[in-house]
């Protein structure tokens, strides 16, 4: 294979996997870093490399995992709460084995604008997507849960223009690989001009 039909076959391959998908098998932490290492090379408006991890693994993982329900808790209308989803944010990490959790850190000094921060970070996510991919590794990127609530940027002491970008569950599992889908055809989102 050329270097392209192998990366090719690595962004085609890539599915989202379900957390309770996945097989509470640990991923060596050597693999968690050189993912990171791959983020980081994403490309980076004015230099500014916004994104930011938080790896949460272990003991960790579990109790930010509780957190994360509480938050959902203590930041819900109680007609709008429900024990389903709380006990969802819990269990979404028991078989999963790190949640790195991605923000935007915001640059303030001679600031580009916010939307190209979320794009560099985006592809910062989308390398480690990859990456993942390429190393048997399942993942699904997840703004779930109160990711996008002010209440986590409170709980992850972020800054106000800082923005949390998701949770990335990480992981492996035993269920054979699902079929991609698509549901616009590519030839509707192009318009060629010669
Ligand atoms: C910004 C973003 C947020 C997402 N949040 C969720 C989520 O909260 N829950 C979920 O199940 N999938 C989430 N996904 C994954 C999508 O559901 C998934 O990419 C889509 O179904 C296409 O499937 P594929 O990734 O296997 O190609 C998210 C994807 C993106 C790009």
């Amino acid at each position: 294979m050329n270097p392209f039909e192998q990366i090719s076959n690595i962004i085609k391959s890539r599915r989202s996997n379900k957390p309770s998908d996945m097989n509470e098998k640990k991923i060596d932490k050597t693999l968690i870093q050189q993912l990171l290492e791959l983020a980081n090379w994403a490309p980076t408006h004015a230099r500014t490399e916004p994104w930011r991890f938080i790896v949460y693994e272990g003991d960790a993982k579990k109790t930010f995992c509780a957190d994360h329900a509480d938050l959902y808790k203590s930041h819900t209308d109680p007609e709008k709460f429900t024990v389903g989803k709380y006990d969802k944010i819990i269990q979404n990490g028991e078989a999963v084995s790190h949640i790195i959790l991605v923000y935007m850190k915001r640059t303030l000094t001679n600031p580009i604008p916010a939307i190209e921060e979320i794009c560099a970070v985006s592809s910062a996510i989308q390398n480690i997507l990859l990456g993942a991919e390429a190393l048997n590794i399942a993942s699904l990127w997840s703004t779930g849960g109160m990711a996008h609530h002010p209440s986590m940027k409170k709980y992850l002491g972020l800054g106000e223009e800082d923005i949390v970008m998701g949770l990335l569950f990480m992981g492996y599992t035993d269920l054979p690989a699902t079929m991609g889908k698509r549901n616009i055809p590519l030839e509707e989102k192009i318009l060629w001009k010669s």
